[in-house]
């Protein structure tokens, strides 16, 4: 491993590591615009110039030189902070800024600009340029995202990203000299699920999502650590917060699962916990009609029915509870009868994808699939389903269509059937007993992916007053009905 010393301090960087990576693992920031370190590099923005004095053929030599393609080596000395650097890295950023609208105000990449920051720490606050900027209008690009041409300093990640990375190469530089512009093909606008991560990927202001547009400043957003429910993958996502709303969702790196990525579908599932359909009270059958009810009458009538005849009671659990959550589930199956809970398996399943980047899309859009099914290993089709029978399902799915048709209609067959759920679904319309549950945005909790990976997270927003959160509910109802063991107010054994 290359030992070398950058601006006076020792470093080791692993084998292939160039100057960049090198500096940072000693805490010091080479400012880039092009290089990304899952992009091929390029260094073409020039932004990253560093000073290195090696031996040459016995001779110690010092040059400027780009830090992106340059490997670390041993014995290197870096300095990234003398004169020809500076004068280096200003004139780029004049040069870069000739034609940039300076737009930051209404720019939505503010606060978090590669452009902006280099500009303040590396840059001057006048320019020599007196000609008529370039004027480009901005345009869209397909996937959502527009592209504020004007901002735009062809740094190239974008067209890498979406040919070497996805695969699908809908974008490229067009024309030529002062003419370049990023575009798509005629006719072919960009039509990928991994369109999303442009606005992560481009440095500046350039390339923005819909989703976002003129939404927060970013500096008003709360990041929160969270744990995408979208698919078994689990990839690491930031969700950013501000008025206890959910404004957009981030990838958050995680070499081991996501890299620096995530996909649309992950990254626009955010919308589900405001959204229409969403369970916000509980209620209780009379008749062909639930009605809206409150919390004790509902969980009130859920433990009659439990403490009626125990020993036909199933407690099932879906793969889009938490650890945490199925834990208590199982807890409260044994409490009840002595045995585990069954579980229904998540009927929406794809095709896995995978991207000639590395990035991968799981077929299971459940986020906790294995965890749940080892703690309730029978699935509903194996379990003995009567009129007879009466169903606890902790479903709380993200998803319209999470339970296949085949199981809907066992559950049809139960006498009696409660479930907590997020949304008004089609197991919710055939239930006696609803009860609103918490997203994953609104609670804490623990996905294990489908490599077995375990990750928490946090909860970001507060959720609607009224519904509450499945562990809690659980321990309740497992508090309810052991109470009415001891005062002997149930045939629970
Ligand atoms: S749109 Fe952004 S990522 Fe693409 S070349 Fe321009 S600045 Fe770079
Ligand atoms: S791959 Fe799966 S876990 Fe990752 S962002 Fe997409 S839906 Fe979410
Ligand atoms: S980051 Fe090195 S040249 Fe662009």
């Amino acid at each position: 491993m290359p030992t070398m010393v950058i601006d006076g301090r020792e470093v080791t960087a692993p084998p292939g590591a160039n100057l960049i990576e090198a500096a940072k693992l000693a805490g010091i920031e080479i400012p880039h615009f092009c290089y990304h370190p899952a992009l091929k590099v390029v260094a073409s923005c020039r932004m990253c110039f560093v000073e290195v004095t090696q031996e040459v053929r016995g001779k110690p030599t010092t040059r400027l030189t780009t830090a992106c393609n340059t490997p670390a080596a041993d014995g290197m000395v870096v300095r990234t902070d003398t004169q020809p650097v500076k004068k280096a890295q200003n004139d780029i950023l004049e040069f870069l800024l000739i034609n940039h609208p300076v737009d930051c105000p209404v720019c939505d990449e503010a606060g978090e600009c590669k452009l902006q920051d280099y500009a303040f720490a590396y840059g001057t606050s006048s320019s020599r340029f007196a000609e008529h900027r370039r004027f480009r209008h901005a345009k869209k690009l397909g996937s959502g995202i527009r592209l504020y041409t004007n901002r735009c300093i062809l740094c190239d990640r974008c067209v890498r990203f979406l040919r070497d990375f996805v695969g699908t190469g809908e974008l490229s530089v067009t024309d030529m000299g002062n003419g370049n512009e990023i575009s798509v093909f005629p006719g072919r606008p960009i039509d990928n699920v991994l369109a999303g991560n442009l606005p992560e990927i481009c440095p500046v202001g350039a390339l923005i999502a819909e989703d976002f547009l003129f939404k927060a400043r970013v500096w008003n957003l709360r990041p929160v650590d969270s744990v995408c429910p979208g698919c078994s993958r689990g990839c690491a996502t930031f969700l950013d917060v501000k008025d206890n709303e959910v404004q957009r969702t981030r990838a958050r790196e995680n070499q081991a699962i996501n890299g620096y990525f995530i996909c649309d579908d992950g990254r626009y599932l955010y919308h589900v916990i405001r959204h229409e359909t969403r369970l916000e009270h509980p209620a209780v059958r009379e008749g062909d009609q639930l009605r809206e009810s409150n919390w004790d009458h509902a969980l009130d009538v859920v433990v009659s029915r439990l403490a009626e005849s125990p020993e036909r009671v199933v407690i099932l659990l879906s793969p889009f509870l938490t650890e945490e959550e199925a834990r208590a589930g199982a807890h409260l199956s044994r409490v009840l009868h002595g045995s585990v809970p069954g579980h229904v398996p998540n009927a929406l399943r794809e095709a896995p994808v995978s991207f000639p980047g590395g990035f991968a899309i799981d077929g299971d859009k459940a986020p906790n699939s294995a965890f749940v099914q080892n703690m309730a290993p029978v699935p509903l089709q194996d379990l003995v389903v009567t009129k007879d029978t009466v169903i606890l399902f902790f479903n709380s799915s993200l998803r319209i269509g999470s339970v296949s048709p085949r199981d809907a209609e066992i559950l049809r067959r139960a006498g009696f059937v409660a479930v907590i759920d997020v949304l008004w679904n089609d197991i919710t319309a055939l239930a006696d007993v609803v009860l609103p549950g918490r997203m994953w945005a609104e609670k804490s909790g623990t996905f294990s992916n489908s490599a077995g990976m375990a990750q928490s997270f946090g909860a970001a927003v507060l959720p609607p007053p009224l519904t509450r959160d499945e562990s809690d509910v659980i321990m309740d109802l497992t508090q309810r009905i052991t109470t009415r063991i001891s005062t002997g107010g149930g045939a629970i054994p």
